[in-house]
């Protein structure tokens, strides 16, 4: 079960003041502040373009702050920290594509903690338990591209938790997902006890697992509360052009407590 967010441990992630422009000069986040504890679940939700890619390459160093500051428990993201950074923050990237290129399931669950050190009897048990965690135990002699994007979404999931990180970072988990493969990882999702952070647009999957949200738009967090406050607040909705899909009502959902 997941954990009950521990505030007397210092926080998963703490960004504060984050500002970022690409090279091109495109200015993409504009001082963002975000505090998730550890082991709470946050949904940052937000329109195509609102900068949550951005802010989630900044999270473990792929790129680089031009203002503000990133800690993961503490620890500065910053080039001297980085191993021990990638090690602490595991991102599941939007395609499984980009995370899976080794000739079996297992060697990609494999890989992380191999070149962490990990050897023999530790290595392998590591990623056992990782796989099991995921539902793919069953499949760690299989090459990755024989299997469904579902089942490879999870096994990218499984390369990251085989890391123990501190805090799991999910973007656009849902997407390209058929109905059951969403059910599955939302299942998975709600079994871990690690901090969560899921960026999505998904807002039922948001309101299902995260007590909290936050709506980043235009480089900014313009809101930061409880999910279904947020998702109830058809103002905000409208105005960061987040929607609710036909029918759906959040006020009628029975929300998780943590
Ligand atoms: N490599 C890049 N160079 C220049 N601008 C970029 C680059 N990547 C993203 N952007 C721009 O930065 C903004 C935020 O993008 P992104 O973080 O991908 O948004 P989101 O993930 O919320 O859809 C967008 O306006 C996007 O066009
Ligand atoms: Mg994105």
């Amino acid at each position: 079960m997941n954990m009950a967010p521990d505030l007397t441990a210092p926080p998963s992630l703490e960004v504060s003041g984050l500002a970022f422009a690409y090279p091109d000069g495109h200015q993409a986040l504009f001082g963002v502040d975000l505090t998730v504890a550890r082991g709470e679940r946050l949904a940052l939700l937000g329109p195509n373009g609102a900068g949550k890619t951005t802010l989630v390459l900044h999270l473990n160093g792929i790129l680089d702050a031009g203002a503000g500051t990133v800690r993961v428990a503490g620890l500065p993201v910053e080039k001297r920290n980085l191993a021990e950074i990638r090690r602490r923050v595991g991102i599941v990237f939007q395609d499984p594509d980009d995370q899976l290129f080794m000739p079996t399931v297992r060697e990609d669950v494999a890989f992380g903690p191999a070149a962490a050190g990990l050897r023999g009897p530790e290595l392998a048990d590591r990623v056992v338990r990782a796989l099991e965690r995921v539902g793919m135990a069953a499949y760690a002699a299989r090459p990755p591209h024989h299997l469904s994007f579902g089942q490879r979404r999870r096994v990218a999931v499984a390369t990251v938790l085989a890391m123990e990180p501190e805090i799991l970072v999910l973007d656009e988990p849902s997407s390209n997902l058929d109905p059951a493969s969403r059910r599955e990882l939302a299942d998975i999702v709600r079994s871990l006890d690690v901090t969560v952070l899921m960026v999505t647009h998904d807002l039922p999957y948001a309101l299902e697992l995260c007590p909290r949200a936050a709506v980043l738009s235009d480089g900014v967090i313009a809101a930061d509360g409880t999910t279904q406050e947020l998702l109830c607040d058809d103002a905000l909705m409208r105005a960061h052009r987040l929607e609710l899909p036909f029918g759906f009502d959040p006020r009628s959902v029975t929300v998780p407590v943590r």
